[in-house]
């Protein structure tokens, strides 16, 4: 299997995180969301680990919240020490609600607005990551009023080279996030904030682009960080004391994918990080990560209902369920390609190619094509893998259907993470 929070019990049910896969979807329904909240610690636990190992605990994980937001995973990684990484006022309430630790949230955001940034200043998180000088400006009037000061962090495009890592969409200079640094633009911003009285600029951020597999563009883009920390202190007498360097690592969704192990991407970029601090005789700066996908995106599974299952001979098998692009807009947006399986079934070979379609009412509401499935019929329970990120956070209520609910399993007990949403709640805020 994909990754370790799926198995074959011993009915030759799929299991998620020891939880038979058909009883969860008798229990709660279809579509459901499943999340191994087992594995999800494992993870956090793994990434702490290599704070400690590779950089003496001097740094913090943040979990991008992004990838699958709501109270209980807010709960979850608060209670295996993480930080969190939010980038909307939604996502900073959430947090709050879920009682998650102030000063370890970090805001981002290329446009966050005044009402959201006075938010988050007024609630004190740990930094504000600054994108631009309109920001910028606006933060600092906003504290005067407010009569606070904020730390804050700047984020930088640190120009990594697009043309040979072509998944790496965040990074340079033609993105909308962050400051250039080859146009002299980030320097120019780092001397602006340190002139703002209400600004305590404590570091740089980077994000290079996400589900990344090569460690070089990390590497990379540590080095060129330092450098610029390194400048910055030649220049202007400045030296910074943290250093972000964003998410982005790779997970594998298909068999073909074969990210590297966490450990190898942080102890590759911790060489980097070391050499290059050595090489401008720069202390070593507090060091933060912000993995998302990889915290959470393998450890899910969305179930299905099979419905229609319609044979064009000659042309293709479209085999219907009862979610689609509504609860995973992945395949329409990125065509991005995921596993699935028939439940009763795991162990037995695959033998049947089917295109799976959701419901919606769209010829693009796929999941996937060409996808080798168990023999399947109406009323079967199919799962999809590996979906753990940027599903529930990206779905929708398109054509009106109601959003899945979120299942976490623990020691193999399934627990309500999130309701399913109701057809009153998709009309409660109509007038
Ligand atoms: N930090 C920043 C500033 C980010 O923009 C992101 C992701 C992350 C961290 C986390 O990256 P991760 O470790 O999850 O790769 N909707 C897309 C992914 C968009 C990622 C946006 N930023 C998808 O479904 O693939």
């Amino acid at each position: 299997m994909i990754s370790e929070s799926f198995s074959v019990n011993e009915k030759g049910h799929l299991a998620i995180g020891g939880a038979d896969a058909l009883q969860l979807a008798a229990e709660y329904g279809t579509p459901l969301y499943v999340m191994d909240e087992d594995a999800i610690r494992r993870t956090c636990q793994s990434y702490r680990a290599s704070i400690e190992r590779f950089y003496e605990g001097r740094g913090l994980v943040l979990y991008a919240s992004k990838a699958f937001c709501c109270k209980e995973i807010y709960r979850l990684v608060a209670s295996e020490g993480l930080g969190a990484d939010v980038v909307s006022g939604g996502e900073l309430y959430t947090a709050l609600q879920a009682g998650f630790p102030v000063e370890k949230i970090y805001f981002h955001g290329n446009n966050k607005t005044v009402d959201e940034l006075c938010y988050a200043a007024e609630n004190g998180v740990g930094a504000i990551v600054v994108d631009n000088l309109t920001e910028l400006q606006c933060l600092n009037g906003l504290l005067e009023r407010m009569d606070k000061h904020q730390n804050i962090l700047l984020r930088i495009k640190p120009g990594v080279d697009a043309h040979t890592h072509s998944f790496i969409r965040t990074g340079q200079i033609d993105s909308k996030f962050g400051f250039a640094l080859e146009t002299g633009e980030a320097m120019a911003a780092v001397r602006a904030a340190a002139a703002l009285p209400r600004l305590r600029l404590k570091g740089l951020h980077c994000h290079i682009g996400s589900q990344i597999f090569d460690t070089e563009p990390f590497c990379h883009a540590a080095r060129i960080m330092i450098r610029f920390m390194g400048d910055i202190r030649r220049e202007t007498g400045l030296s910074l004391g943290v250093l972000n360097l964003g998410g982005g690592f790779g997970i594998r969704y298909v068999g073909e994918d074969d990210p590297a192990p966490y450990e190898s991407y942080m102890q590759q970029v911790s060489a980097a990080v070391h050499e290059s601090c050595k090489e401008q005789e720069f202390p070593i700066p507090e060091i933060l990560i912000e993995p998302g996908r990889s915290i959470v995106g393998s450890a899910g599974a969305t179930l299905y209902t099979v419905g229609a299952l319609k044979e064009i001979p000659g042309v293709r098998t479209y085999l219907s369920v009862d979610g689609g692009m509504t609860d995973n807009p992945r395949y329409a947006l990125y065509g991005s390609k995921y596993e699935a399986l028939v439940c009763a079934r795991a162990g037995e070979k695959p033998t049947k190619t089917v295109t799976i379609a959701g419901k919606c009412c769209e010829s693009g509401d796929l999941l996937a094509e060409g996808a080798l499935i168990q023999e399947c019929a109406p009323g079967d329970i199919l799962a999809v893998l590996a979906t753990g990120a940027y599903n529930y956070s990206m779905a929708s209520n398109y054509n009106r259907i109601p959003r899945p609910p979120v299942v976490f399993v623990r020691g193999g007990q399934p627990r309500l993470a999130v309701r399913r949403e109701s057809y009153a709640d998709l009309v409660r805020n109509d007038l």
